[in-house]
């Protein structure tokens, strides 16, 4: 949406710089919210200049985004170098962050972000990704139902996700999917959009980004099979539970196998993106000699994204805890550090801040049980 005359900026202050600021910055409306009240669902564009230290403003804004119009814009105000804020603003489903104090100039670049035409390739990233979603409904009935997998719609979609990733930007896409799609499929997608991004920011061939892309969106299709009680389970998973949870790597390679027509580097890729270099992982153990690059870069990205979900039994790491789970895996010889350190630079992260993991390294469901992705 371009900002034009019937436009209205919406802002929540909840300081008393409202009294300071102009109600009109080039040709729009400015209007301030009632601090103590929720943010109305109508809203078109607001900007919050909020204190995101406090639980109760930062609800207000979730709560917003929970109702808000899909096409709604958020802007949110941080400190300068704030990068923890900056990371929650964007968790929060912030287009751009605007520099504290607020000011007439971050009601100027709010106005001024709105015309640029990113906004245009952010509405078409959101049909690409909703487009992407079906496609892989569709993709897994046809797996459920013994019916011949779509493969050219499985590759025009890997296409199209791999141009809106490079179009909008990982974190953007990323925030995309994770705020309009909380569906079976957000996995797949948040898996296959860094991926994709990996494979573009260390300039893969275009063969080896469609292949990485189409990995992506069919890795964990042997999890139709898998029971959603399993899947979805809050608790520690019985052992039994966890062998059927650790069948669906084979269950989808053979899937695919028996379809025909799937290269061979993508049905590798299916079948071992649960192996580790140092031979814990699973079906086969592999070592890490045994191990294809492709695997081995699908292998983290799907890590990532497990880590970047929210799950039943977990909240949403940020980019930061996520990669820092992955340096610990590199440390322990499972995961090879050269592509999380490229990972991290695609997210524009610095390596050497890089911690132990504050949360469990291992899912909490299960000692047995790696990171389930
Ligand atoms: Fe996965
Ligand atoms: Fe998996």
């Amino acid at each position: 949406m371009a900002a034009n005359l019937r436009s209205i900026l919406h802002v929540l202050c909840e300081s008393d710089l409202s009294s300071k600021l102009p109600t009109a910055v080039m040709g729009v409306d400015v209007r301030f919210l009632d601090a103590t009240k929720p943010v109305p669902a109508d809203i078109d564009i607001l900007l919050a200049d909020i204190d995101l230290k406090n639980p109760v403003s930062v609800e207000k804004i979730r709560a917003f985004r929970n109702v808000a119009k899909p096409d709604s814009q958020i802007f949110i105000t941080v400190d300068k170098g704030d990068r923890q804020h900056q990371r929650q603003a964007s968790a929060l489903g912030a287009r751009k962050t605007i520099l504290k104090p607020l000011s007439e100039i971050g009601l100027a670049i709010v106005i001024e972000e709105l015309r640029t035409p990113h906004r245009f390739a952010t509405n078409t990233t959101k049909s690409i990704i909703a487009a992407s979603a079906r496609a892989m409904r569709e993709i897994f009935e046809q797996a459920a139902q013994k019916e011949p997998i779509d493969i050219n719609l499985i590759g025009e979609t890997g296409q199209q996700l791999a141009e809106s990733v490079a179009d909008l930007g990982v974190l953007d896409w990323l925030d995309t999917v994770r705020i309009y799609h909380h569906s079976t499929f957000q996995h797949v997608l948040l898996v296959t959009g860094i991926a994709c991004a990996f494979a573009q920011g260390v300039g893969m061939s275009s063969q080896d980004i469609a292949k990485l892309t189409q990995a992506g969106l069919l890795h964990d299709i042997g999890k139709i099979w898998t029971p959603s009680p399993i899947l979805d389970k809050t608790g520690k998973l019985t052992a039994e539970e966890f062998a059927v949870v650790k069948r669906h790597p084979k269950d989808g390679y053979q899937r695919l196998v028996n379809q025909g027509d799937i290269h061979p580097d993508i049905l590798d890729a299916v079948l071992h993106h649960h192996e580790y270099l140092d031979g814990s992982g699973y079906p086969d153990g592999l070592l890490a000699h045994e191990i294809k690059d492709l695997t081995r870069v699908l292998t983290i990205c799907d890590i990532m994204g497990a880590l970047l979900e929210k799950r039943p039994y977990k909240e949403p790491f940020s980019v930061q805890e996520a990669l820092s789970v992955l340096f610990s895996m590199a440390n322990q010889g499972k995961v090879e550090r050269a592509l999380v350190v490229a990972l991290a630079q695609m997210f524009d992260c610095e390596i050497s801040s890089f911690q132990s993991p504050k949360r469990d390294l291992f899912d909490s469901r299960n000692e047995l049980s790696p990171i389930a992705t």
